[in-house]
């Protein structure tokens, strides 16, 4: 795809200003519907002069065909037609063009904000309120210039209205203020109404949303009455915004619409009169109600394009926040990849706190933290929870850079290597996988899109998903997500695992990646692990006593430290903690293994068939 431009990045520029690179794309198409307008204008104000002079002449005076002007008429229609067609086509193109744009500028950016943007600001709200803002920039790019373009058309039919008769040009323009004012009044009564009802509708769409997202939480605890009660007092509140709009447009907007009739009225009055007393041709009378319709239309929008730009304007604001927001974590300038890591990982006197969505500071999570792994080497984090741990693992591939200290890999500071080469190197299976509404096959070639079949049946197997995969109804190419089909905890570890295994990586973070897992399937993880892991520099999150058995050593961390290392069995020896540690997290699986729902998630491994259980794959 052709590279889109991007938004002026200097933030001085106004807003419009700022668009302009977008703009200047389609400076042909701009250039184009103008002068389609500023033609389709002139036949606009030609058309009532050319009537004039028909009446006049042809019908009145009889001193000229009238067959000549109706051809005139004619051509005139069909050349405004043609033309307002052009112009209507290429201000619209152009403002879904430019908003198209912004669109893909917005979303590239928010793909590469880091995860420390994303723990400030919630993700859902992020693209519905991208949505809308882009929504309403491209509403006043597609009507501004329509505006702009009734303005002139204004001042046009003035001038024709001039040039008859003064007195009665004064008649019509009377009620235009009149008409202007009540348009502010009735913006100024009825916007707000409708953000209202519109901020209402999102909250009306937060609650449905809630309840069916969280269905199963609401009919657990019976509380479908009192949701119910919620969303019905949500839906009154919708109900008094609409009808209160409604109430206050029903008095204005008659106002609005009838009282150019009186400067109507007045022209017809006076006009007719001058006519009779013959003053006046009767054609010039017919032209000038025709012009006093014209010169309306701006006064009516004017208040409308006033709130759009406004709108627009903080919008356009709200984006350009977005798109100003550096990410936090990009490659150093003179980044180096990382080539071949042998995987000797050292955590040097690590610091870091993360920031609080106000932008301070929270208390140090990690404060002194030192360990290193040599290549090779399999080490299990252990410690309570909230002590650290997956911020540890957050923090290797550099999804957050440390306060102080540094992470090395192969004696290189990962601040120094580029993010691209390092995070090939280093394989993170998070606590919490997710999987994308794609095949089974395209979410373990996440990494490696490139992987045949065999390759990714073979990782599958190697993470013991291949049984219940191959017991999908459509096997590999099930689709994750479609009509119903979720997959349990366990399952979708599994496949994270199998995703991590297929990339292939040098250095290996397990944060927690077998919690879900049955504990015979985990058994028969790690036996496959246990080759898989072979030269992996490997930092096992554990929780269990199992998943420590895979490791050569125990790092116990405490504090925001490590607090003592060594074999399981020396610290069993002379570490109180760990041996306190152990005793509560070695129990806190095996409750969870006993609830119902979560014990029924994965039985033995299903040689063909579907597990069972609430938990299981649900069809
Ligand atoms: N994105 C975040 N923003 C702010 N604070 C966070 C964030 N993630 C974690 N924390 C805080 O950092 C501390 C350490 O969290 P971390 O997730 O590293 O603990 P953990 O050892 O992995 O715990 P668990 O065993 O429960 O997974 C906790 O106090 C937590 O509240
Ligand atoms: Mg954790």
């Amino acid at each position: 795809m052709k590279a889109r431009p991007a938004v002026a990045p200097d933030v001085s520029l106004g807003w419009i200003r700022r668009l302009a690179p977008m703009i200047a794309r389609h400076r042909l198409l701009l250039g184009v519907s103008l002068i389609a307008a500023l033609i389709a204008l002139g036949t606009q104000v030609a058309v009532p002069a050319v009537i004039a002079a028909a009446i006049d002449t042809a019908l009145v005076d009889q001193t000229a065909p009238i067959w000549g002007f109706v051809v005139i008429l004619v051509a005139l229609g069909i050349g405004r037609a043609i033309f307002a067609a052009t112009y209507r086509y290429g201000l619209y193109k152009l403002a879904f063009d430019v908003e198209t744009d912004l669109r893909s500028n917005l979303y590239r950016h928010l793909t590469r904000l880091s995860f420390s943007f994303y723990d400030r600001i919630q993700s859902g709200q992020v693209i519905s309120r991208a949505n809308a803002d882009i929504r309403s920039v491209q509403m006043f790019l597609a009507f501004a210039p329509l505006i702009a373009l009734s303005v002139l058309s204004f001042f046009l039919a003035l001038g024709v209205m001039l040039t008859i008769d003064l007195k009665l040009t004064l008649l019509a323009v009377a009620p235009l203020p009149g008409v202007y004012l009540l348009g502010r009044v009735l913006r100024d009564r009825v916007f707000p109404l409708t953000w209202i009802s519109q901020a209402r509708l999102a909250d009306l769409a937060t609650v449905v949303d809630e309840n069916i997202n969280g269905v199963r939480v609401v009919k657990s605890f019976a509380a479908e009455k009192r949701q119910l009660d919620a969303l019905a007092r949500t839906a009154q509140r919708v109900r008094w915004a609409n009808t209160t709009t409604a109430d206050t447009r029903a008095r204005y907007a008659p106002l609005m619409e009838n009282l150019p009739r009186l400067g109507q009225v007045a022209v017809l009055g006076f006009g007719g009169w001058q006519v009779i007393n013959g003053s006046l041709m009767i054609g010039d009378l017919v032209a000038f109600n025709i012009y006093i319709a014209m010169i309306q239309v701006p006064f009516r929008l004017l208040g409308f394009v006033l709130l759009l730009a406004q709108r627009a304007r903080a919008s356009a604001e709200r984006i350009y926040e977005v798109l100003d927001t550096p990410p936090a974590i990009v490659d150093a300038p003179d980044a180096v990849p990382l080539i071949d890591p042998r995987g000797a990982v050292e955590f040097d006197d690590v610091r870091f706190a993360y920031t609080h969505p106000d932008g301070e500071k929270g208390p140090a999570v990690l404060d002194g933290l030192t360990l290193s792994l040599a290549p090779g080497e399999r080490i299990a984090l252990v410690g309570a929870t909230g002590s650290g741990k997956s911020t540890v693992a957050r923090l290797l591939p550099r999804f957050y850079d440390v306060d102080h200290g540094s992470i090395r890999i192969d004696g290189s500071d990962v601040r120094k290597v580029t993010l691209d080469s390092l995070r090939s190197a280093v394989g993170v299976v998070l606590d919490e996988p997710f999987l994308f509404s794609c095949s089974v096959a395209e979410n373990i070639a996440f990494g490696r899109p490139e992987a045949s079949r065999e390759e990714i049946a073979a990782a599958a197997s190697a993470a013991q998903a291949d049984g219940f995969i191959t017991a999908l109804p459509a096997g590999y190419d099930t689709i994750v997500g479609e009509r119903g089909l979720t997959l349990s905890g366990g399952q979708r570890q599994r496949i994270a695992i199998a995703r991590m295994l297929l990339a292939n990586p040098p250095v290996l973070v397990l944060d927690d990646a077998t919690s879900a897992i049955d504990v015979a399937v985990e058994a028969a993880i790690h036996d496959s692990l246990e080759t898989l892991l072979e030269g992996r520099t490997t930092l096992i999150i554990a929780h269990r006593m199992s998943t420590i058995a895979l490791a050569d050593r125990v790092a116990l961390i405490e504090g925001g430290r490590i607090v003592a290392t060594g074999t399981h069995a020396e610290l069993m020896a002379t570490e109180d903690r760990y041996r306190a540690l152990l005793a509560h997290i070695d129990e806190a699986p095996r409750e969870l293994a006993d609830t119902p729902g979560v014990a029924a998630v994965v039985p033995p491994p299903p040689p063909g068939g579907l597990p069972g259980g609430m938990g299981g794959v649900m069809l």
